[in-house]
């Protein structure tokens, strides 16, 4: 049965700016963040606190988070790859954290420079610091449906990780389709393995639109009782440690699809494209959100 409600979490500042080859200023970050925020939108994923040797469009998150207009009832949120990444985003007055392993090795190697049994170990004293903190934690599993350099996926292996960094303490886990590569009925094998360790409740879906599959991809998730979607306005984005990456799907087609089903977001359409303009804009490029250029006036 499908859910009343969707928690749409917004990627576009972070999972969406991450690979852009052109700079961004913090300016403009800080508008798109504002943007969003007067959507409804109710988790903005604002920045990211990795090294900025490895990911230069992240670097000065703490700038971007001091610039905000903070809305109440918006959670802010940043990614943590390790104590460091941590305590940047503590001083920053990040409201949330999320640490980032994957159901691959050879991406979390070239990701996160581990394996995924030392990213566990890593994460650890991050979310029992975090706890102390009363900092709930997100945990994202990449690569749940297949990887740029092993190919296809275990299931068993993604719900391995997914139950490892639930009983960690993350309070919510985010299965990452990184490449976009799957499709309905591979999403439903995958998310009944994992559902059998965790409760849907728990659980995200973060689709990749590479192969055009997201939309019905999060349909088949929505059925099973999954009701958290991470999207990125405009369609925006891409991992720089998995190539042919493509953007994720745009939170405007998202939210298009759930208004259509009747399930409640509290977002506003009109809202979230005017966030979705501003950035294309800004990059000057067209929107990868159909629903964005169908909204356009012409
Ligand atoms: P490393 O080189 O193994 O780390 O990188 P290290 O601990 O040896 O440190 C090396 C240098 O980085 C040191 O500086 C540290 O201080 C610095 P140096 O002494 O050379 O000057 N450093 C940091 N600086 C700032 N903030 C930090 C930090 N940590 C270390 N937090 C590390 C390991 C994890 C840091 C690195 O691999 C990294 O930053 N990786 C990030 C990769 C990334 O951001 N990928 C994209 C996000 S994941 C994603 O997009 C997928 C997702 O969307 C879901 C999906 O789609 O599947 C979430
Ligand atoms: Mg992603």
């Amino acid at each position: 049965t499908l859910p009343k409600q969707v928690k749409i979490v917004e990627v576009g500042p972070r999972d969406g700016l991450q690979n852009e080859k052109q700079p961004i200023s913090v300016e403009t970050r800080i508008a798109l963040v504002d943007k969003l925020s007067a959507s409804g939108l109710s988790v903005i994923e604002a920045g990211s606190f990795v090294s900025p040797k490895w990911v230069p469009q992240m670097a000065a998150s703490e700038e971007v988070l001091a610039g905000i207009q903070r809305n109440e009832g918006v959670i802010y949120s940043a990614l943590t790859p390790n104590l460091k990444g941590y305590e940047r985003a503590v001083e920053a007055k990040a409201d949330e954290v999320a640490v980032f392993g994957a159901a691959s090795e050879a991406f979390t190697q070239k990701n996160i420079n581990c394996s995924i049994a030392e990213s566990l170990e890593r994460f650890r004293p991050l979310v029992e610091k975090a706890k102390q903190d009363g900092i709930p934690v997100r945990g994202y599993v990449s690569c749940v449906l297949g990887c740029p350099y092993e190919g296809d996926i275990d299931p068993a292996k993604v719900a391995e990780v997914s139950a490892a960094l639930l009983e960690m303490g993350c309070y919510e886990i985010s299965l990452g389709d990184t490449i976009g590569v799957g499709t309905p009925e591979s999403a439903k094998r995958m998310l009944e393995q994992v559902m059998a360790r965790v409760p849907v409740e728990k659980l995200a879906v973060h689709f990749h639109d590479t192969y055009g599959q997201a939309l019905a991809n999060i349909y088949a998730a929505l059925q099973m009782g999954v009701a958290v979607v991470d999207s990125a306005v405009a369609g925006l984005g891409g991992c720089p440690y998995a190539r042919g990456a493509s953007g994720n799907v745009a939170s405007e087609d998202v939210l298009y699809m759930l208004n259509g089903m009747g399930i409640e977001t509290g977002v506003d359409i009109q809202l979230l494209a005017e966030a979705g303009n501003f950035i294309s804009e800004q990059l000057g490029r067209e929107t990868n959100s159909r629903v964005a250029k169908a909204l356009a006036p012409c």
